[in-house]
Parts: structure tokens; C-alpha cells; sequence
């Protein structure tokens, strides 16, 4: 034996090996979610049990129950098997913070992941997650059961006191305006959005106190937006197009707002140099597998695309720990700069 074959490293592989089976502690996660098995949990129950409800063999049942404890998912006592705190909350359907549809939607992207080496070769998408009626519903649920706890988050750090009208730009199930047509009673939103998503967004705002506020509009964004309104927002919608398209979309947000208004981003950012945080960066290669454009930008692109779209007073506002952050600019009267 050499005196180099001979050597230990000084480096632990263990992190390393850790992350190249990172996949199994998702597939776990995906798979317990879609069986649906936390529902079951926030009463504590045998692998017999749940096995029994779900008419499986206890064998596989009892493996995956044991990963979820060691993932923090579930507790387990006296063989018994018992819901986390963020499982009761987040993975428990009918709860108001039920994020299992954006679990699943994770699960079945995890098929387009496995095409990543043809995406990276041929800069080209491999999937599309809004290819037809069906994918549109299960995605503007999915993004739904994880907007639903942004949307608080936003509601609470953007101040829409002094406006009348907000126009809610791809706008999904509409989670955004209801939350915030909840919170200010003066407020009226228009979800923006593709046709078979407005039907989605209808139904969300037929459930809402503030309904007779809230309205849809189907259309095309990258085409022509609605005017009479004061206030828009992008969430999650910058990393879906591409750098050019950014650019003329806030421009038509500003040349479609009222003045005074304001334009709020809430969106996946990532620092200046792309390496963090880790969400947004690896974000970027969703992107890469689902749109022909889409990309995650920095803080200081979003800002240059609102002012290279004529607006003004721009502040960046941070989530933390969540992956959003948001940025706001106003476009002033004439007569104000
Ligand atoms: C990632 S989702 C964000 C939904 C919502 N804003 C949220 O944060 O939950 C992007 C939304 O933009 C919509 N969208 C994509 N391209 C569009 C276009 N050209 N015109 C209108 N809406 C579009 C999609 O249908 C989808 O609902």
C-alpha cells in the first residue's frame, strides 16, 4: 500500500454522502403525503393500524412510518406513532394551513428532476406543468395549499390601507386578494389570470367574507392588463418568464396602474451572486426543466426591472425563514417626482 492510499482525509465524506441520497428523505415525505397517512396521526396509532386503514401490508407501512420519525415528521412511543407539530399543522388535510397539495405537486416534479441531465444538456424544458385544463387545476391548488401561509405573511408586512383597487397579476386561486380584501375592507381586487385558472380563483372567492369585493378576469399578461387599479402584485410570477419578458411586464404594470399606485413582487430572490439562499437557487433548475425562459433573479434585477419601468421608491423586504421576498415601488402622481 502506498503512503497516499494509505491516508484518511481530513475532510468528513458524510455530509457529502448525505446530500447524494438527499432524494430518499424527499421521496419519504412525497409518499407518506400522498397516502395521506398524517391525517391519520394527530391520534397516535400501531403500524397495525394505520396499515389496516390504508389496506396495506404492515411491513412497508411500518419502514416508512419509522423514516418519517427519523425525519421529524412523527414521533413514535411504545411502538405507537404520533403527528409533529408542522405535521399536525401543515399535512393534516381540511386545516386551514393544509400544505400536503404543494407536497404532491413536489412529488410529481420530482418525475421531471429525473429528465434534469437532458434539461442541462439541451437548455430546454422536459416538462410542462400547465400543459392542459387538468395540469392547471392540480398546480393552482397545489400552489393554493403554499400560498395560503405566504399570503399572511404578506398581508402583514405590505401596508394597502391608502389603496382602492388591486390587481392581483397571474394571480392563481386568487389566495393573495382574499387575503388581503379580508384584512382591508375598502379594498377591491381583480384576480388576473389564464381562463381555466379564473374558474379555479372564482370558486376560492365564492368562500370568502370579502366576495362581492373580489372579481377575475381572464387574460394574457405577456399581452394586454386591465386598467383602474392603484395597487398590483406579482407573486411567484417574475421567475416564470424570462429576462426580456420581465422587463415589459412591469412596464405594462406601470403604464396600466393609476397614479399614485404601488407594484408589490413577491417572489423567489436570490442573492447577488446566486449562491443562496439555497431555495431560490435551486429554484432556478425548476425553472430550467418546466419553462423556456424562466429564471431565479437577484434582488438588484427585480429592482432594476421596476425602474426600468418608471418606478420609483423602491424597498426590498425580506421573509424570513420563508423562501419569498418582496419588493415594492410606487409610481407617483404627474406632478410628484
Ligand atoms: C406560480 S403561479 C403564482 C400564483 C399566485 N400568484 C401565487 O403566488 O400563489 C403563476 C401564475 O401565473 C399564471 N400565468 C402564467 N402565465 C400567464 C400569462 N401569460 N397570463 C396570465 N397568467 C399567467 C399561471 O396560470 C399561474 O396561476
Amino acid at each position: 500500500m502506498t503512503e497516499s492510499t494509505m491516508r484518511i482525509p481530513d475532510i468528513n465524506p458524510l455530509p457529502l454522502w448525505n446530500l447524494a441520497h438527499a432524494y430518499c428523505e424527499a421521496r419519504a415525505l412525497h409518499v407518506a403525503n400522498d397516502l395521506d397517512i398524517f391525517s391519520h396521526l394527530d391520534e397516535e396509532k400501531t403500524s397495525g393500524q394505520i396499515a389496516k386503514l390504508l389496506g396495506l401490508e404492515e411491513r412497508p407501512v411500518r419502514m416508512l412510518l419509522d423514516a418519517c420519525v427519523a425525519l421529524n415528521l412523527l414521533e413514535k412511543s411504545g411502538g405507537r406513532y404520533k403527528n409533529t407539530p408542522v405535521s399536525s399543522e401543515f399535512l393534516v388535510k381540511h386545516k386551514p394551513f393544509y400544505s400536503g397539495n404543494f407536497v404532491s405537486l413536489e412529488a410529481s416534479s420530482y418525475l421531471s428532476w429525473a429528465r434534469l441531465p437532458e434539461a442541462v444538456r439541451r437548455n430546454r424544458p422536459v416538462a410542462r406543468t400547465m400543459k392542459d385544463e387538468a395540469k392547471m387545476k392540480f398546480f393552482t391548488h397545489a400552489m393554493h395549499s403554499t400560498s395560503v401561509f405566504s399570503a399572511t405573511m404578506l398581508s402583514q408586512v405590505v401596508d394597502l390601507s391608502g389603496y382602492k383597487k388591486l390587481l392581483d397579476v397571474g394571480g392563481g386561486s386568487g389566495v393573495n386578494s382574499i387575503t388581503f380584501a379580508e384584512k382591508y375592507p375598502n379594498l377591491q381586487a381583480t384576480v388576473f389570470d389564464q381562463g381555466p385558472v379564473v374558474k379555479i380563483a372564482a370558486e376560492y372567492i365564492s368562500g370568502s367574507p370579502a366576495a362581492s369585493r373580489l372579481s377575475t378576469r381572464a387574460g394574457n399578461y405577456l399581452d394586454i392588463l386591465p386598467r383602474g387599479h392603484d395597487a398590483a402584485l406579482l407573486s411567484n410570477i417574475l421567475h416564470g418568464e424570462g429576462t426580456e419578458d420581465n422587463r415589459a411586464l412591469l412596464k405594462r404594470v406601470y403604464n396600466a396602474l393609476d397614479a399614485p399606485g404601488i407594484v408589490i413582487i413577491a417572489d423567489v430572490l436570490t442573492n447577488e451572486e446566486r449562491t443562496g439562499p439555497l431555495f431560490p437557487v435551486l429554484f432556478a433548475l425548476n425553472m430550467l426543466l418546466d419553462t423556456e425562459n424562466g429564471d431565479t433573479y437577484t434582488v438588484s434585477e427585480a429592482q432594476e426591472f421596476l425602474e426600468g419601468a418608471g418606478f420609483c421608491e423602491i424597498n426590498t423586504i425580506s421573509f424570513d425563514p420563508a423562501p419569498l421576498s418582496i419588493v415594492t415601488a410606487h409610481k407617483k402622481a404627474r406632478g410628484t417626482y
